[in-house]
C-alpha cells in the first residue's frame, strides 16, 4: 500500500513548492498501458487527461524504437545520422509544401522561444500579439506571452493581447463572431506602434486550449492570418496541444481554416513522452535566422528522439489514430449531448476529435461557470477511475483529451462515470 502522507512530504522537502499535484488524494502512478493507468495498489484509471501519451501509455513500438537506437548510438546533431533526416523528411511531408525545415528543441517552450527568435530576426520587430489566456511556454520570454500565468500587471509592454473568440460566452456570438474577433488583431497592432514597438508575431495555439478548448469559429485563423501578413507579421501555429491528428478532421489544428502559417511549433504528443519538440517553417525564414549565428540545442534531435517520433508517426498513420480520434470523439460528443438531457449543469460541448471540452455551469440560461462543481466532478471522477481536468478562466471546463488509441468501450465507460459523477455532485450546497 502506498503511504501517500509519507510520499507528499518528501516531495515537499526534496522538490520545494512551486510543483503542484492534481487532485485533493494525488494519484501515485506505478505503470500505463494504452489508455490505462495503474496506481502502486493496483486500481486503474482511464486516463482522459494526457495527451503527450498520443499513441498510448507504453505503447511497444514506440518502446522497441527508443530501446533499440538507446542500445545502439544517442549523440546530437553535429554529427551526421539519419535518424534526425529521416524525421525531418517525414515530419515536413506532413506541411504545405512551403512549410519546408525543421529543427529540433525537447520542449514546447524552447519551440515557441525558437519561433519567437526567428520571428524576430525576420521582422526587426519585438512585439507579440496572443489570445488573452494563453499558454505558450515557461521560458521568460514564452511565460510573458503565456497570459493564463502571467499576471496581468507583469505583461511587459511588448506583450498584447486580443480577446480569444469564445463564441458560447464571449462578447461576439454570431456569425460574424469570428471577423469581430479577428478585427481585435488591428487594435494590438496599433497599440503595439503606439508603444514605438514594431510587431514581429502573432502566436496563437490553434484550438484554443489553456482558454477552455474554445475552438475558434470557422475562418478566425484566416482572417488574423491576413490581417497579420498585410502588417508584416508573422503568424505562429502553436500545434503543441492539438496537432498530430489529435483534432480527427486535419493532422494540424490551422488546416482547418486552410491557410499557411509563416512558422508552426510542435510539442508534447511527437514523441509519445520522450522529450522531443520542433519549429516548422519556410526555408528563407531559417536562413535569415542562420546568417545571425548558429542554432544548437545539446538533446534536440538526437538519434534516440528521433526514433521515438519516427515510431509515432508509424503508428498515427498504420492504425489509422486520427480517423479513430474523428469517431471515437463524435461518439462522446453525441453521449454528452444525452446526458445533458438529465443534467442541467452541462452549458456547453466543443472540441474536434479527441480534444473536448465540457463546460459546467450553475445557470444555464446565464452560462453561469460552475467552478466549484467542476472541482468536485475532477476529484469525484478521479475516485471512480478516470483521470481528467478542469481548464478555462473559471476552472468550470472539463478538459477530455485521452491519447488517441481510446475506443468506443472506453468512451462509454467515461460517459457512465460521467453520468454517476454529475448525479453525485450536483444537488443542494454542493451545485455552486
Ligand atoms: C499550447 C502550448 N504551447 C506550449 C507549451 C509548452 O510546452 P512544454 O511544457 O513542453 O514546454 C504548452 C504546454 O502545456 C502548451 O499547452
Amino acid at each position: 500500500m502506498t503511504n501517500t502522507n509519507d510520499m507528499l512530504e518528501r516531495r515537499r522537502k526534496l522538490l520545494g513548492s512551486a510543483y503542484r499535484l492534481f487532485y485533493e488524494d494525488p494519484v501515485h502512478l506505478v505503470r500505463g498501458e494504452g489508455v490505462w493507468l495503474y496506481d502502486a495498489d493496483g486500481r486503474k484509471y482511464l486516463d482522459m487527461y494526457n495527451n503527450v501519451p498520443h499513441v498510448g501509455h507504453c505503447h511497444p513500438q514506440v518502446v522497441e524504437a527508443i530501446c533499440k537506437q538507446a542500445a545502439t548510438l544517442n549523440t546530437h546533431t553535429r554529427y551526421l545520422h539519419d535518424n534526425v533526416l529521416d524525421y525531418a523528411e517525414r515530419l515536413t511531408g506532413k506541411f504545405p509544401d512551403e512549410l519546408d525545415t525543421a529543427m529540433f528543441c525537447c520542449t514546447g517552450s524552447e519551440a515557441n522561444e525558437l519561433a519567437l527568435r526567428i520571428a524576430r530576426v525576420a521582422t526587426g520587430g519585438t512585439g507579440v500579439i496572443v489570445t488573452d489566456f494563453a499558454y505558450h511556454g515557461n521560458t521568460k520570454a514564452t511565460f510573458e506571452i503565456s497570459t493564463s500565468d502571467m499576471p496581468e500587471d507583469e505583461i511587459p509592454d511588448h506583450v498584447v493581447t486580443v480577446p480569444f473568440p469564445d463564441t458560447y460566452r464571449g462578447p461576439y456570438l454570431g456569425d460574424d463572431a469570428a471577423g469581430k474577433y479577428a478585427a481585435h488583431v488591428h487594435e494590438a497592432i496599433d497599440l503595439l506602434q503606439s508603444r514605438g514597438i514594431k510587431p514581429a508575431a502573432f502566436v496563437v495555439d490553434t484550438i484554443i486550449s489553456s482558454s477552455g478548448v474554445a475552438s475558434p469559429p470557422p475562418a478566425y485563423l484566416s482572417t488574423v492570418a491576413d490581417i497579420v501578413r498585410d502588417a508584416g507579421v508573422l503568424f505562429v501555429a502553436d500545434e503543441v496541444q492539438p496537432g498530430f491528428g489529435r483534432t480527427g478532421t486535419h493532422f494540424w489544428g490551422f488546416e482547418s481554416d486552410g491557410f499557411v502559417p509563416d512558422i508552426v511549433t510542435l510539442g508534447k504528443p511527437m514523441g509519445n513522452g520522450h522529450p522531443i519538440a520542433g519549429v516548422v517553417t519556410r526555408r528563407s525564414l531559417i536562413e535569415d535566422f542562420s546568417d545571425r549565428g548558429r542554432y544548437f540545442n545539446t538533446f534536440g534531435g538526437n538519434p534516440v528522439s528521433c526514433a521515438a517520433a519516427l515510431a509515432v508517426l508509424d503508428v498515427i498513420e498504420n492504425d489509422g489514430l486520427q480517423q479513430n480520434a474523428l469517431d471515437v470523439g463524435s461518439h462522446i460528443i453525441d453521449g454528452l449531448g444525452q446526458l445533458a438531457d438529465s443534467h442541467e449543469c452541462i452549458g456547453n460541448i466543443r472540441g474536434s476529435g479527441l480534444f473536448l471540452a465540457l463546460e459546467l455551469v450553475s445557470d444555464k440560461a446565464n452560462r453561469t461557470p460552475a467552478r466549484e462543481l467542476t472541482h468536485r466532478v475532477v476529484n469525484d471522477l478521479r475516485q471512480r477511475g478516470v483521470l481528467t481536468g478542469s481548464i478555462g478562466p473559471d476552472a468550470n471546463i472539463l478538459k477530455l483529451r485521452p491519447p488517441l488509441v481510446l475506443s468506443r468501450d472506453d468512451a462509454d465507460y467515461l460517459l457512465t462515470k460521467l453520468d454517476e459523477s454529475l448525479s453525485s455532485c450536483v444537488g443542494g450546497s454542493l451545485f455552486s
